[in-house]
């Protein structure tokens, strides 16, 4: 068990204590890493800027970088091939390019369902020799696009669609190793993905409506921290309604 030791180092399960982050140079990436951290465990953050990542290394104990390309999913055994016990994966790691499908060149669907599906897809099945011996907890960050259709956002929105089914088979495929799987299906969430996305479709971007990384990173641990009895297997969650 790797969970950090110090008086920091309580996790709500017990036996619970390495979680691997993708996305952990973005805005809910990061949040979870924060929060993880925080509550003490042994955190793994993949992204791809090694500078970042050397400095998250260097001021958040029980935090190690694991630089990764997503795009290039035949350079992740590299990267994560050392793993041999693991309590959560966390993916939260996005592309969402905005563009009609007229406009959407193959190279962008290549991108956007190589970094949202494929690389995901590969990352789990990498990991999952080591998720099992712990019996641990998958989450995946999907997307309100991912449950309908959004004109000029088909590539992000048919990616997100796909990995719904990733996530949904991998959960019937896992159950009988004790391994769980989680899907977040978040509304706008204040990051710069969302600040890019609302610029793209011309609409206003007010991050205090939003919700905020760290609550969706909270939503987070509470699937990894679910008690053994029951297995959170999806939650939707939007922006509070604001009175007027
Ligand atoms: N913000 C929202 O409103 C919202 C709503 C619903 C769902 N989501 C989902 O939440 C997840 C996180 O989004 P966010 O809002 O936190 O976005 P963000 O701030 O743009 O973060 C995205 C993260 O993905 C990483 N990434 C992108 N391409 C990668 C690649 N090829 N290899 C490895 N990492 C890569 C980025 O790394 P770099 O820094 O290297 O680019 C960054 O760390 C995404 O899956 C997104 O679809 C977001």
């Amino acid at each position: 068990m790797v969970r950090g030791e110090g008086p920091e180092a309580r996790c709500g399960r017990c036996d619970i204590g390495r979680v691997l982050v993708t996305g952990a140079t973005g805005g809910i990436g990061a949040a979870v890493v924060g929060v993880l951290h925080q509550r003490g465990y042994d955190v793994l953050a993949l992204g791809r800027d090694a500078g970042w990542l050397a400095e998250l290394q260097r001021t958040l104990a029980r935090t190690h970088a694991v630089v990764a390309d997503l795009a290039r999913p035949e350079t992740l055994q590299a990267a994560v091939g050392g793993i041999d016990r693991l309590d959560g994966l966390v993916h939260c790691a996005g592309v969402a390019e905005v563009a009609d499908v007229a406009e959407t060149p193959s190279s962008m669907w290549q991108e956007t369902f190589t970094v949202n599906v494929a690389g995901a897809a590969e990352l789990t099945r990498m990991l999952l020799p080591a998720l099992r011996a712990a019996q641990g907890r998958i989450v995946f960050i999907n997307a309100a696009p991912g449950l309908h259709a959004v004109p000029r956002w088909s590539a992000y929105a048919a990616s997100k669609a796909a990995l719904r089914e990733l996530a949904d088979s991998l959960r019937e495929e896992e159950a009988r190793h004790g391994v769980r799987v989680t899907t977040i299906y978040p509304g706008g969430t204040a990051t710069e993905l969302l600040r890019k996305v609302r610029a793209q479709f011309g609409l206003p971007y007010d991050p205090a409506a939003c919700i905020r990384p760290e609550t969706i990173a909270g939503l987070v641990v509470t699937a990894l921290e679910l008690p053994e009895d029951a297995h959170l297997t999806e939650l939707s969650v939007r922006p509070a309604p604001r009175a007027e």
